[in-house]
C-alpha cells in the first residue's frame, strides 16, 4: 500500500478516536492523564531508603543435558517481610518476590516445570519469549493446584493440567531481558499484584563480545507499585469494575520487592535492566542529581535486546511490561553522592523509586559501552503484505475492547502468515501499553510522524498514550498457532482488552 493512502487512513482513525477520548474524559471512569486509580495502603507506608536493594536469586537447573537446561519452579504462598513490623502473604514463584531469575543462553533450550500449589489455577507466560504456542501461556491453558483437582469447574479452559505443566522454551532468540508472570484470563492483575513475576535473561555471543558491565554490575531492577492491606498483604480490590476500571495504582514503590531501596555503587559503569512490572503505573525515570554533562541514562537495549547504537537520555518513559537496558556511569559523580532514581510522573512518595549511594571504591572499570552495539535487521514496510488496524477503546456497553470486541478465546482477529511482514496500526483512546506475543516488532511512527525517543530497536510492548495512532512493522516467524495481542495494563487485560491471533 502506498504510504500516502496509509497516512490518510491513519489520520482518519486518530481523529475518530480523539472524539471518543473527549467523551471518555467527561465520563465517570477516566481521569485524563492518569493511567489508573490510586488505592491507598491501610498501613503507614515504610520509610524510603532504609533497606538495601535485594537481588533475586538465580535459579539452578535441576538437570542439564547436551541440548537443554531443566528447571522446576513451585508456585506457592509465602510469607515475606517487606514493610517493617508486618509480614506479607504473597503469591510467589519458589517463595520469593520477584521469583528466581533464569539465566539462559541463546540457542540452548530451557524447559521449566511449573508446579501450582497456590489456592487458584494459574498460567505462566514468558514475556518476550519466542515460544511455541503450547508453551506460551495461553490464558485458557491452566494448571490446577493439586488440591482442587477434578471438582473445579473447568469448562471454560482450553487445556487443563493437574498439578504441573512443562514449558519448553527453545531460546532461539537474541540476548534480551525477558520476564515471566501469571497470565490467566480474567485473573492476571491480582495474581501479578500478589507477587507472580520474575526475570528471565538471555545471553549470546554478540553481547559477550562487547565488554558491557557484567557480574554484580549487571543489575536487574523490577519496578512495581503496591498497596498494603491492614494485615500486611498486597491489597487488591474485591472488584475492579467500579473502583479501578482504568487500572490499579499503589502508593508504595518496590524495586526487586523492597520499598524504595538503596544500592551502594562503586564509581564505575553499571548495567541496569529496568523492567516496569506494575499493573498500570507509567514512570518517567530520571537520575537526581543528573551527572555532570547530563544524559546519564545510556540506553543500550530495548524489550527485544541490544540497540544498534547507544541512545543517551535524561529521562525514560516506561510503561507496564516495557524493558529499558541502560548503562549508568557512577564515575561521573563525586564519591559520597546519593543519586536518586526518581519518577517525574509521580507525586509525593511515588515520585521516588530508589537510590544509588556512590562510594569511593577502588580498582579500575574495565567495562565499555561501544558505539556499535548490534546490527538491527530492519523490517521494510514497503514489503508489507497486509495492513491491519486495532482500535484499543473503552465501549460504554462492553468495557475495554479491541476493535469493539471484548476477548473471546478462539476468535482470532488476525491470521498473519509466518515469515511475512505486516503493518499494524494501533489506535488508542486512553493509555494502553500494547503487547504482542511471539515476535518483537519495530515502531514505524506515531501520529503520522517519526517514532518517539523510546521506540528504538526491537520492542514487544509499545506505550500508546491517549488518542495516539502508532504504526508498527511485525513479522512472525517459527511457530504456527494461536498467540495473544493485548493491553498490558493488567486491569484492562482482565476486563478483556485482549485478542487471539493465529499464525499459519
Ligand atoms: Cu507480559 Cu501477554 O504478557
Ligand atoms: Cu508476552
Ligand atoms: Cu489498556
Amino acid at each position: 500500500m502506498a504510504s500516502l493512502s496509509r497516512r490518510r487512513l491513519l489520520g482518519a482513525g486518530a481523529a475518530l478516536t480523539a472524539g471518543a477520548a473527549g467523551w471518555l474524559a467527561g465520563g465517570r471512569w477516566l481521569t485524563p492523564g492518569e493511567p489508573g486509580t490510586l488505592l491507598r495502603s491501610q498501613v503507614p507506608p515504610p520509610e524510603p531508603y532504609r533497606v538495601a536493594l535485594p537481588i533475586p536469586p538465580v535459579l539452578r537447573p535441576v538437570r542439564t543435558d547436551a541440548t537443554t537446561d531443566h528447571y522446576e519452579i513451585t508456585q506457592r504462598v509465602a510469607t515475606l517481610s517487606i514493610v517493617p513490623g508486618l509480614t506479607t502473604q504473597a503469591w510467589t514463584y519458589d517463595g520469593t518476590f520477584p521469583g528466581p531469575t533464569l539465566v539462559a543462553r541463546s540457542g540452548r533450550r530451557v524447559v521449566v516445570r511449573h508446579r501450582n500449589e497456590l489456592p487458584e489455577p494459574s498460567v505462566v507466560h514468558l514475556h518476550g519469549g519466542h515460544t511455541p504456542a503450547d508453551s506460551d501461556g495461553y490464558p485458557m491453558d491452566v494448571v490446577l493446584p493439586t488440591g482442587i483437582g477434578r471438582h473445579h469447574d473447568h469448562h471454560a479452559y482450553r487445556d487443563v493440567a493437574h498439578g504441573f505443566r512443562d514449558h519448553t522454551y527453545p531460546m532461539a532468540q537474541r540476548a534480551a531481558t525477558l520476564w515471566y508472570h501469571d497470565h490467566r484470563h480474567g485473573a492476571t492483575g491480582p495474581a501479578v499484584w500478589r507477587g507472580l513475576a520474575g526475570f528471565h535473561l538471555v545471553h549470546d555471543d554478540e553481547e559477550d563480545a562487547l565488554g558491557l558491565p557484567s557480574g554484580d554490575r549487571d543489575v536487574p531492577l523490577m519496578i512495581t507499585d503496591r498497596s498494603f492491606a491492614a494485615d500486611g498483604s498486597f491489597h487488591y480490590p474485591a472488584s475492579i469494575h467500579d473502583s479501578h476500571m482504568n487500572g490499579l495504582l499503589g502508593d508504595v514503590i518496590l524495586v526487586n520487592g523492597a520499598p524504595w531501596p538503596v544500592l551502594e555503587t562503586v564509581p564505575a559503569r553499571y548495567r541496569l535492566r529496568l523492567l516496569n512490572a506494575s499493573n498500570a503505573r507509567r514512570y518517567r525515570l530520571a537520575l537526581d542529581p543528573p551527572p555532570r554533562g547530563g544524559r546519564g541514562l545510556v540506553q543500550i537495549g530495548a524489550d527485544g535486546g541490544l540497540l544498534a547504537r547507544p541512545a543517551r537520555h535524561d529521562t525514560i518513559d516506561i510503561a507496564p511490561a516495557e524493558r529499558f537496558d541502560v548503562v549508568v556511569d557512577f564515575a561521573r559523580y563525586r564519591p559520597g553522592t546519593r543519586v536518586r532514581l526518581v519518577n517525574r510522573l509521580g507525586a509525593g512518595a511515588t515520585a521516588e523509586v530508589m537510590r544509588f549511594d556512590v562510594t569511593s571504591g577502588t580498582g579500575r572499570d574495565e567495562s565499555v559501552v561501544p558505539e556499535r552495539l548490534s546490527t538491527i535487521d530492519t523490517l521494510n514496510p514497503g514489503q508489507a503484505v497486509a495492513t491491519r488496524t486495532f482500535h484499543f477503546q473503552l465501549r460504554p456497553d462492553r468495557g475495554w475492547t479491541i476493535n469493539g470486541l471484548p476477548y473471546r478465546a478462539g476468535r482470532a482477529l488476525a491470521r498473519p502468515r509466518l515469515g511475512t511482514t505486516e503493518i499494524w496500526r494501533l489506535i488508542s483512546d486512553f493509555h494502553h501499553p500494547v503487547h504482542v506475543h511471539l515476535d518483537p516488532f519495530q515502531v514505524l511512527g506515531r501520529n503520522n510522524g517519526a517514532p518517539g525517543p523510546y521506540d528504538q530497536g526491537w520492542k514487544d510492548t509499545v506505550d500508546l498514550r491517549p488518542s495516539e495512532a502508532v504504526e508498527i512493522a511485525v513479522r512472525f516467524t517459527g511457530h504456527a498457532g494461536t498467540f495473544m495481542l493485548h493491553c498490558h495494563n493488567l486491569e484492562h487485560e482482565d476486563m478483556a482488552m485482549m485478542a487471539d491471533f493465529t499464525t499459519e
